[in-house]
């Protein structure tokens, strides 16, 4: 178990490549499940998340061979149980559902357990495929889902108390693409990591329309073909560098990212006053520091809303920029772990019910800290590089989650972290 060892108050200054989104990443491993050919996948970060998927598809009789960032799945005979000691490893593995149940006509697939950043219920995912019509049954903490004469397309209101549902959406869109008829998605997410899993199902040769708004349109097809795919941008991976560069930097680039996957968060920089410029086509982005940063305020949303997933990160930012900030998170109201930990470190936050009051303090000083969950991790980073004195980053398998070699990059852009046995 390493931790991570940030000496404060350096600056970043250079570029790095952003990687291939762990989150597009995930549900599109296990759509290549949904044909019998092999499929090639570019770009997939080497997170241990990816890794665990594709230790899932391994287990469920896929051969799998990745070399760097390429993954090539070959998913010839497939069984349609997934082993509880993966699955419980990782959340995300819950989207081989849709897959082996449109595939194979059966799913057996641990329940998620708890999770560090709130509630995290999967009603919606067994609404959507209960729409299709198939049965599902719960037994020692296994959702068995079975649909024997196929699945039968039909409309499904995707809408939960917290908005929509990113996996929920994708798990149907991979099922309904081999339902007889026409699905209908109400209240579908909209996030770009759909968007690139419904681009890849249709190069598979599914028939979808209206990925990237709220109704989704799905025409079911008889089978489906091996593909190759490179993965969009990880914008979360951007958004955290950009914050790194408006709290830490002298000029910090980052290249192969999306532009129009980063607008809100490129807003909120901009509102508390730091520069953000993209090249003319919006696949590269320096960030430097503002003269006079402010304080703002944000509220999660729904994409192309603020996201959940940059909350953390903002609220970094935030404990040393003159000011107040308030920081709501819509989506997972309980999302504040990172907040006690940077407490520590001096930072003046309070929360309350779903909402965190940041007042920013000149300086913070360096403590030992514990990660909590992938973007807590990335939030103490951010504030590690501010603090005065070495902070001791504890639980870093959090951050390796989902971002590929942070360290290295931080090194690569001149900020003095070391990697260290705990
Ligand atoms: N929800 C339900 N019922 C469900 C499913 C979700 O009530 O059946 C609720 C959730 O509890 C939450 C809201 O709906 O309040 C939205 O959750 P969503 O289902 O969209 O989350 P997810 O699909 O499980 C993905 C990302 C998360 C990201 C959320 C929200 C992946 C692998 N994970 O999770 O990413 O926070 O969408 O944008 O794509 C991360 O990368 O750090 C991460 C946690």
């Amino acid at each position: 178990m390493d931790k991570l060892l940030v000496h404060g108050n350096g600056s970043l200054k250079g570029a790095i490549n952003i990687s291939g989104s762990k989150n597009a990443s995930l549900p599109i491993l296990a759509a290549t499940l949904l044909s019998n050919e092999p499929s090639i996948v570019r770009r997939v970060p080497d997170v241990s998340d990816t890794n665990y998927m594709l230790q899932i598809l391994r287990a469920l009789g896929a051969e799998v061979e990745r070399s760097s960032g390429t993954v090539r799945v070959e998913p010839a005979d497939i069984s349609p149980e997934a082993p509880y000691d993966l699955v419980r490893k990782m959340r995300a593995s819950i989207c081989v559902m849709g897959p082996l149940l449109a595939r194979v006509g059966r799913a057996k697939i641990s329940l998620p357990g708890g999770c560090v950043i709130g509630d995290r219920p999967v009603d919606l995912h067994l609404k959507a495929m209960q729409g299709l019509g198939a049965r599902i049954e719960m037994e020692g903490g296994d959702i068995m889902l079975s649909a024997p004469e196929g699945l039968l397309g039909s409309e499904i209101d995707m809408r939960g108390k917290h908005g929509p549902t990113v996996l929920g959406t994708d798990n149907l869109m991979m099922a309904a693409v081999l339902a007889k008829g026409t699905t209908v998605i109400d209240s579908a997410a909209s996030e770009p990591e759909v968007v690139d899993l419904a681009d890849f199902l249709v190069k598979m040769g599914a028939r979808i329309k209206g990925a990237g708004t709220r109704r989704i349109v799905i025409e079911g097809v008889e089978e489906l073909k091996g593909v190759e795919h490179t993965i969009i941008p990880d914008r979360i991976e951007a958004g955290t560098f950009m914050v790194a560069g408006a709290m830490a930097g002298q000029g910090v680039t980052l290249r192969r990212v999306c532009r129009r996957h980063l607008e809100a968060a490129t807003e909120k920089l901009e509102e508390a006053g730091h520069v953000v410029t993209f090249n003319e086509t919006g696949t590269e982005v320096a960030i430097s520091p503002g003269e006079t940063p402010r304080g703002c305020d944000i509220t999660t949303a729904p994409y192309p809303g603020f996201p959940t997933d940059m909350q953390a990160q903002f609220t970094a930012m935030f404990a040393t920029t003159p000011g107040i900030s308030v920081v709501e998170d819509t989506i997972f109201p309980q999302r504040f772990m990172h907040c006690s930990e940077m407490k520590r470190m001096g930072a003046d936050i309070r929360v309350d019910g779903g909402r965190a009051l940041v007042r920013g303090v000149q300086r913070l000083s360096a403590a030992p800290v514990m990660a909590s969950d992938l973007r807590a991790s990335a939030a103490l980073v951010l504030a590690a590089l501010k603090a005065a004195g070495t902070t001791e980053i504890n639980r870093l398998y959090h951050i390796d989650r989902g971002y590929e070699h942070i360290d290295d990059k931080l090194l690569q852009l001149g900020g003095q972290v070391e990697r260290v046995p705990a």
